[in-house]
Parts: structure tokens; sequence; C-alpha cells
């Protein structure tokens, strides 16, 4: 019988393996200590939700909502239900929305502070630094007016936290670049310029912007056909159409920007894909041949002044991000090649290697009689909070030291001799210095200076 073909991961997904983990770890751990140094707390919301949230938040003319979802119809289990549409989330800021909206946390008076670390789901076209299941890692800042949620210095504030977060993990050559997309008002007025401006040239576009020009002229902004570009970038800019009150924000966004020195362009097109923003919008990018291609925003984020009332909720302002976890892991690896090309290191490390340390000690028994032996002794130094992997008894001297050698600081040999007189054999790589050791001195010796 002709053997079946093995199954793999669906078409834009993929397994994320040691040793590349370990630098994912690094990221979330960094992560999570920028935003505790800001006073962040964790929000874990579901990975699914009714469908009508992201119709409703992110808007049924965007890319995501109207060709990238993953919606589907959930039958009912019991009389008591209702057969229902679900989607997983493609964006957690609805979601994020949705929990504030539902655990009433608007009546704490308290601005709230909530980041997330997890995958979001959109049916793209993968390519590289493009998946279909991606993780992101986002905040989300809201409260009552009361709150101060709707400051510029919240922008600001923002802004500065992630400019610490990209240096800490030594992201380089970040650039970024803020917007105003103004009120609701301000975008009504914008709309219908945008509209009348778009009336004389639409026919020259592509069949997908002149659909936008009518139903979401905005969204003809964010348009990356090649084609169209001299077209749009000819369009009434939205600043022009901005109100005193989003002015005024925005500028003072600006100032608190340059009085904390953190660097930005101001790129008039920047509207974002989603439609909940309002005023502030941002992304930070990192130039053409770092690693993600043409895939260059590392992550975006802004203001979203009236999204909880669309969701039905109390008045709510907010501002919030979202970093593309899977575009920091490639633009990390991508610097630590040029790095390693750089100064010529032949066969250097991959930057994941980087972030797994070696292990204390590698214990190889001589024999497999020496195995249990082997056991105990580890269990005594991992106890004492060392790091241990034990060979085989069955390995060849030879095997053993080149096994140690690759993932350990020593060896530690267990002979009949060794065993017999409770020592052990050490040999520390870095030094090629070799010791016979009591194995009462063994955590004192093998302890990560
Ligand atoms: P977004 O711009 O759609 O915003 O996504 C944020 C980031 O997620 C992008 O800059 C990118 O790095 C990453 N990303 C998006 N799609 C993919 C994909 N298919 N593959 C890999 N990475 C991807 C939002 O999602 C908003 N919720 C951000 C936000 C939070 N705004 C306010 N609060």
């Amino acid at each position: 019988m002709p053997s079946p073909n093995p199954l793999k991961a669906v078409r834009g997904t993929r397994d994320l393996l040691p040793p590349e983990t370990a630098l994912w770890n690094h990221i979330e751990q960094t992560a999570r200590a920028v935003f505790a140094r800001y006073g962040f707390g964790e929000i874990r919301t579901p990975i699914f939700e009714v469908t009508e949230l992201f119709a409703r938040g992110v808007g049924e003319e965007t890319d995501i909502v109207s060709k990238e979802m993953y919606t589907w119809e959930d039958r009912a289990r019991a009389q008591s239900e209702k057969p229902q549409s679900l989607t997983l989330r493609p964006e957690n800021t609805a979601g994020v929305v949705r929990a504030y909206i539902e655990h009433k946390l608007g009546e704490t008076g308290q601005l709230q502070k909530l980041f997330y670390i997890g995958p979001q789901f959109r049916r793209e076209r993968p390519q590289r630094g493009r998946y279909r299941q991606f993780w992101q890692i986002g905040v989300e800042v809201l409260g009552p007016p009361s709150s101060g949620s709707e400051s510029p210095l919240r922008d600001a504030e923002l802004l500065e936290m992630l400019a610490t977060l990209l240096d800490a993990l030594g992201v380089r050559n970040w650039q970024l670049q803020v917007n105003s997309v103004g009120s609701s008002e301000d975008r009504k007025r914008y709309d219908a310029v945008l509209r009348q401006a778009l009336a004389g040239v639409k026919d020259r576009m592509c069949p997908d912007n002149q659909r936008r020009a009518e139903t979401n002229p905005l969204r003809v902004l964010d348009s990356k056909e090649p084609a169209d570009q001299a077209l749009i970038d000819a369009l009434p800019k939205i600043a022009d159409s901005l109100g005193e009150d989003s002015r005024a924000h925005f500028a003072a966004v600006l100032a608190a920007l340059d009085a904390c020195g953190v660097r930005y362009t101001i790129n008039p097109r920047l509207v974002r894909g989603l439609d909940y923003y309002t005023r502030t919008t941002f992304e930070f990018t990192i130039p053409d041949g770092s690693g993600l291609g043409t895939q260059n925003a590392l992550l975006g984020g802004g203001r979203y002044d009236g999204l909880s009332e669309m969701l039905g909720g109390p008045r709510a302002p907010g501002i919030g991000f979202a970093i593309g976890e899977d575009r920091l892991v490639l633009t990390l690896q991508a610097q630590a090649e040029a790095d390693a090309k750089a100064t010529e290191e032949s066969g250097a490390p991959h930057l994941a290697e980087m972030w797994v340390p070696k292990l204390d000690a590698y214990i190889a028994p001589m024999g497999v009689e020496r195995n249990a032996a082997a056991l105990a002794l580890a269990r005594e130094l991992r106890r004492a909070g060392l790091s241990v992997e034990i060979g085989d008894g069955s390995f060849r001297l030879k095997k053993s030291f080149e096994a140690a050698d690759r993932v350990a600081r020593h060896i530690v040999i267990l002979g009949e001799d060794e065993v017999a007189t409770s020592t052990a054999t050490v040999k520390a790589f870095a030094t090629g210095e070799q010791i016979k050791a009591p194995q009462a001195d063994l955590v004192q010796l093998l302890r990560h200076r």
C-alpha cells in the first residue's frame, strides 16, 4: 500500500521551533518588562468573537473585514442556543474595547492601560513578513475623558514607550511616521473633499480604487497600486481638512515628542487600514533591505476616540498599537546577519542561538552501568539551579565530547573510578582545563560566573 503524503501546516501558518523560539521569548520578556515600567497590565481576550464586532469596529469596507477574515457559521448545540456567525480575530483592539465595555471598566474612572501578546488571523496572500496566522504584541490605553484618555500626552507617552522598547531590543534604523486623521467630523469634511477630487481622476485608477472612491474614499490613500501612486499623491491632504481642535491636539503630540527627543516624520497619507482611527495615527517602519522586504511596517496604531460608542459602550477615547512580532523577529535576525557579515565572522551564530545560553554542564556516563549515577548527579545539580544535560553510557568518549561542546560549558565525566570515589572529571571548554573534583564541590565549580 502506498504511504500517504505527510500532512503539512496550512499555507500562511508555520511552526516556530527552537532555537528561534528563544528569540521570541526574549522579545516577549523585554516587552513585558518595558510595559511593567509604564504601569500596564495584561489582558487576554478570546481568539474568536462574534463577526459583528469586527464589522462594526474595524469597518465593513476595510480589506480586513471585506476579504481577509476567517468566518464561519457556528451551529447551535442546544435548543437554548442560536446559530451565530463567528470570526477568528484579525486584530485585538476591537476585542479589548468589547471587554472594556462588557466588564464596565469605565466605571472605575481610571485610565485602563492594557497589553496583549497573541496570534491574529487574516487570509492575506502569504509572503515574507506576511502570514495568515501572525503574532501581535499590542497595547491599548483607554478610559473616560476625565481619566485623561484624550490628552495628547497619552499619544506622546505611548510613542516614547515604543521608541524605548525598540531601542531595548536593539532594533536599529526604525522610523516613526505620524499623521492626524482628525475627528469624525473632520473625516466627514475630508470625505467630501476627497470624493470631489476623486471624481475627476478615479477612472484612471485600478478597479479596486474605483470601488473605494465610491464606498470609502479614505481607503484609496493606503492603496499600494504602483500605477495609481502619482494620482494619489496629488489628492488633497487630510491636514487641510482638520478642525482647530484636531490641529491643536496633533501639534501638542508633536511638541511632547520634540521635548523627549523622539524623532518622527509626518506622513500625510498615513490613514491606516482600519476605520476606527481618529486623530493621531502612526507606524514604525524599517527601511528596505533590512529583512522585511515590502512588508516594512513593523507596527502600527493610533487613536480611536469613537470606537467604544460604535460598539454600544460609553464614551471612552483611547489609543494603542500592535507590533507584528513575526516582523520584529525577521528584523532582528537580518540585523544580526548583517553584523556577522560586517565583522567577517565565518559561521557566525544564528541570532536566535545567541539567546540560548549554553548549559552549565553535560554529564557523560562511561558505560551504561553509570547511567543511574549520572541521573542522580544531574538531579542534585539541577535542584541546585544548574542547567544540565545527560548523554548516555552507550556513547563513545569522542561522541560525548562533541555533544557536550555543542551545548554546554563543561563536560562532567563519570567513569567507574569516579563513581566509586564520589568524584567527577570536569573539563571547562573555554580554558581547556581538566580536573578531578569531589562531587560535593561540583555546584560551586560549574556555576556560571
Ligand atoms: P495593523 O496595522 O493592521 O493594526 O497591524 C499591526 C501590525 O501587525 C502591522 O504593522 C504588522 O507588523 C503586523 N501584521 C499585520 N498583518 C500581518 C500579517 N498578515 N502577517 C504578519 N504581520 C502582520 C492593528 O492590527 C491595530 N489593531 C493596531 C492598533 C492597536 N491600533 C490601535 N490599537
